[in-house]
């Protein structure tokens, strides 16, 4: 595929609106990482299973392939600076946000308008990024606006 393509595929991609997630684990170590995602998808209500997709280049991708648990944030509306802070390669995302431990010990973030804590169901290799399957074990919800993403910029859902 040509740069030309790939932009022109990105463009597309990106005319689909999406909410905002931040996906959350533990390294073996306990180490919280996380980043942001806007491939988060609802797959199954029985058994209860959602997706989402790690690019190859995240940094945090084998935390999340090799970790037995994980959380999935969706983001508030008033929650852009967090998604902009989880999309970067900083160290220090977890001391410049304020998060707190839930079940497994897995980093939530307050302000969220859902959070889904999962177990890994499956690893699927797909092209240049890793389809990660959870199974839903607990969810918890709250009222507001949600974060989008549409055309590669913020908007209020
Ligand atoms: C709105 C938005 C959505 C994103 N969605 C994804 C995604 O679904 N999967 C992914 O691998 N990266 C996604 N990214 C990019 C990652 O957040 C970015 O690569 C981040 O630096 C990864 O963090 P890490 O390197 O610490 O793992 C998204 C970025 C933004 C701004």
């Amino acid at each position: 595929m040509t740069v030309t393509d790939t932009r022109a595929l990105r463009d597309a991609f990106g005319r689909f609106a999406t909410g905002v997630t931040v996906l959350t684990t533990r390294e073996a170590d306990g180490t919280p990482r996380g980043f942001t995602a806007n491939s988060f998808t609802s797959v199954s209500l029985e058994p209860p299973l959602v997706l989402v997709c790690i690019g190859s280049n995240a940094l945090s991708g084998p935390a999340f392939c090799a970790a037995p648990h994980f959380a999935i944030n969706v983001l508030g509306a008033a929650q852009k600076d967090t998604a902009t802070l989880f999309a970067s390669r900083s160290d220090e995302k977890f001391e410049r946000t304020d998060w707190y431990p839930g079940l497994h010990d897995l980093p939530i973030l307050p302000g969220a308008i859902a959070t889904l804590v999962c177990a890994r169901h499956n690893l699927v290799e797909a092209g240049d990024h890793v389809i990660l399957i959870g199974e839903v074990l607990e969810t918890a919800i709250d009222d507001g606006p949600a974060l989008g993403y549409h055309r590669g910029g913020f908007i209020t859902i």
